[in-house]
């Protein structure tokens, strides 16, 4: 049977190159999202991949979710976690609801669904978690205290995750994408984009979103059993860490 793989926020950007990429690979996948209807109808119909519309950063929600892709595709092997939304401000204009808005949805929804998940992988003795983090978690970047305390959240999360799935066959790792060319990077104002960011890629561009997916492809593999609790790095040279 076909490994099943849920892609949260696998409607748009990163997340669709993700969940068009594991669908070829022979994946069964189901791609979450939050809002945008249109852009996952559009999606859904091109790629033939169901969707599933919640909001991760609401545990009943995702529990409700998790048991419907089970009930329609089967039990998940692979998760993931790549939702996430930015709310840049520097600190000092920073509301509380900026702050709250990024952990839920890019921190607490790791938490939501790899706790449901869990479980079902446990008592299969296979798992395969990949969380999406950020340069920007790894590096810190100005206006977003909040999206770098929850990406580097992820990177916590990732190493007691797979110290704890390792005996049952559950690998947890952790990719850091840099600027990619989404709409996400397209929001940036072009002036800070243009002076304080792509001088800094040594590549020269902006990542694809293929770029990504491809490594998810790698670490989602029944083959990728020795590798967890790492963190892979695709960033154009952009931070380079020991
Ligand atoms: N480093 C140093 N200084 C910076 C800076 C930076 N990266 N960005 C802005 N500044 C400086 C500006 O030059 C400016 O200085 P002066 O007043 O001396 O000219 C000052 O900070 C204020 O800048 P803004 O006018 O831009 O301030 P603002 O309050 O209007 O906006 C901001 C602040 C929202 C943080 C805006 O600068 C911004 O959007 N920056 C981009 C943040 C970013 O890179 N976000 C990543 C989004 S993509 C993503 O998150 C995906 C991923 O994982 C990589």
């Amino acid at each position: 049977m076909a490994r099943v793989a849920v892609v949260t926020g696998g409607t748009r950007g990163i997340g669709e190159a993700i969940s068009i990429a594991l669908s070829r690979k022979g994946y069964r996948v189901a791609a979450t999202y939050a809002g945008n209807d249109e852009a996952a109808q559009r999606f859904s119909a091109a790629t033939g991949i169901p969707v599933y519309k919640f909001d991760v950063g609401d545990y009943d929600a995702c529990e409700k979710a998790v048991a419907q892709v089970t009930h329609d595709l089967g039990p998940i092997d692979v998760l993931v976690n790549n939702a996430g939304i930015t709310r840049d401000a520097p600190l000092h204009r920073m509301t509380r609801a900026y702050w709250g808005d990024v952990i839920r949805t890019n921190l607490d929804s790791a938490f939501n669904m790899t706790r449901l998940v869990i479980d079902s992988m446990r008592g299969r003795n296979f798992g395969r978690i990949v969380n999406i983090s950020s340069i920007n978690g790894r590096k810190g970047q100005f206006g977003q205290s909040n999206y770098a305390a929850a990406k580097a959240g992820l990177l916590g999360f990732t190493k007691a995750v797979a110290l704890e799935g390792a005996a049952k066959n559950i690998t947890c790792n952790v990719i850091a994408p840099g600027y990619i060319n989404t709409e996400m990077v397209a929001a940036v104002p072009k002036d800070i984009l243009e002076s304080k960011i792509l001088p800094f890629i040594p590549v020269g561009r902006l990542g694809t979103a293929e770029e990504i997916a491809r490594c998810v492809v790698f670490l989602a593999a029944d083959d990728a059993g020795f590798i967890t609790g790492a963190c892979l790095d695709a960033n154009g040279g952009q931070y380079i860490a020991s």
